[in-house]
């Protein structure tokens, strides 16, 4: 095929052409095409019309490993990159691609600093219908998402753990490709997904990668398959940067835990932290993810023994004092822990019956966190203000029975007026029938480098 070189693409938009042409056609790019590309529409050189016609030949024709390293590693150059090497230990960094009352990072964080491992986290706000972080965290009174860099490093040297905002200087151009992909139909895809959840991972510096892929009703991933080929995809980056990486592959079939809100998944999290609650299913992937990245850090010798630590370290309450500790060193009330009162919750609350006896069959846990975010917990649009106590409670899982007029959840709003287009969609999302349904397998598998361990 014929490449254009880097001077020939830049300023020229009949190069840009070429590379939409090559891909539409199903050619390989190559690796400075892609790089050119990518610092010339962060650079502003190249239109959105442009690049979204790209990304769509992208959605239809795929990439190949070398074309989606490269879309990686030109993504994860175009901004600053953390160093943190400063801080002793084997950094371990975990990510997952997204989903509705995930609430893994505010249990994982303190858990697994608890067990001596540095946590350094950059996290992002929710948009749509996945929750974000930071988002979460902003519901604590005072808790501060935007830290300086030396706040970060210092907090994580004092107390092992820091989470912050990610700064808009980390591979910026994910951030202008998220946005269009947002916009143009782009975003589900394998390559496409897996350059921007690594990209991030490479620029913010931890030196080993575990990847939570989701699959499911809530997930970007619709099967199994696709969701092993996802994180294979990514496996494989992490091991040609030399970044030991790894991905367990769990279910997206309904909401992880039981709330699904800013305010609402705190609590959620502070009772799996101190053990008084909690959807058991959350606390489960919790756990495994953070016996896998203890293997990781090199503080466990195997998988049972990193699971039975942990367990440990949420009976005994060293979990839940570390998260009052980040907490604290945040600048948020460690209150919050003992006295739950000081999170905010919207005043306006409202059951949704059951509409029939039977078993909940299936649940489209994206439809749930839309309702969430109807109620006011989330955003449609970039910046638009969310209600940190508004969401949900779901009081059912898939496989429980139900006799009509029981609760399917109980909706938290602000404005009375959201309620009947919540209730609606909660009650649509959640299908109800006779016959007896199983509980939907959590953990699917594992996928590393050397290969796929998935459960038939
Ligand atoms: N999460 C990301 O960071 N990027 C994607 O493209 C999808 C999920
Ligand atoms: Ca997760």
């Amino acid at each position: 095929m014929a490449r254009a070189s880097s001077a020939t693409l830049r300023g020229d938009n009949m190069r840009v052409v070429d590379a939409i042409l090559a891909k539409r056609d199903g050619r390989e790019l190559a690796a400075e095409e892609i790089s050119e590309l990518i610092r010339a529409y962060t650079a502003g050189e190249i239109p959105d019309y442009q690049l979204a016609a790209f990304l769509m030949a992208v959605y239809f024709r795929g990439m190949t490993a070398a074309e989606t390293a490269a879309l990686t590693l030109a993504m994860a150059g175009s901004g600053a990159t953390v160093d943190l090497s400063a801080i002793p230990g084997v950094k371990v960094d975990k990510h997952s691609t997204g989903g509705v009352a995930d609430t893994t990072t505010l249990v994982l964080a303190p858990l697994v600093a608890a067990a001596g491992v540095p946590v350094a986290k950059m996290s992002g706000r929710g948009l749509g219908f996945t929750g974000g972080t930071i988002d979460k965290l902003e519901a604590i009174p005072g808790f501060r998402t935007a830290l300086s860099g030396d706040e970060f490093r210092a907090n994580l040297a004092a107390i092992g753990v820091a989470i912050t905002g990610q700064t808009p200087d980390i591979a910026p151009a994910d951030g202008k490709l998220y946005a269009l992909r947002d916009v143009t139909g782009t975003i589900e895809s394998i390559p496409l997904i897996a350059s921007s959840v690594m990209s991030k991972k490479i620029a913010a510096g931890a030196d080993k990668i575990l990847l939570d892929v989701k699959t499911g009703s809530g997930a970007f991933m619709k099967t199994a398959e696709d969701a092993v080929k996802l994180a294979a995809t990514m496996v494989d980056i992490g091991t040609l940067v030399g970044r030991e990486t790894m991905a367990v592959v769990s279910a997206m079939d309904e909401p992880l835990g039981l709330a699904v809100g800013n305010s609402l998944e705190v609590l959620e999290a502070i009772d799996i932290l101190a053990g008084t609650g909690g959807a058991p299913e959350l606390r489960e992937v919790c756990l495994t993810l953070g016996a896998h990245m203890l293997v990781l850090a090199g503080r466990a010798a195997d998988f049972a023994a990193g699971y039975d630590r942990l367990a440990d370290l949420l009976s005994s309450g060293a979990a839940l004092a570390k998260f009052a500790a980040l907490v604290a060193a945040q600048g948020g009330d460690p209150a919050v822990v003992a006295d739950r009162a000081r999170l905010p919750l919207a005043a306006h609350r409202r059951d949704v019956p059951c509409p029939a006896d039977g078993f909940v069959q299936a649940a489209d846990a994206a439809r749930i966190g839309y309702a969430a975010m109807l109620l006011g917990a989330g955003r449609e649009y970039k910046g638009q203000a969310i209600d940190l106590g508004a969401g949900l409670v779901m009081r059912c899982r898939i496989g429980d029975r139900l006799a009509a007029g029981q609760p399917l959840a109980t909706l938290y709003t602000s404005d009375p007026a959201k309620i009947p287009a919540a209730a609606a969609a909660v009650a649509s999302a959640l299908a109800i029938g006779p016959a007896p349904a199983a509980r939907p397998r959590l953990i699917l598998g594992t996928v590393t480098a050397a290969g796929a361990h998935i459960a038939k």
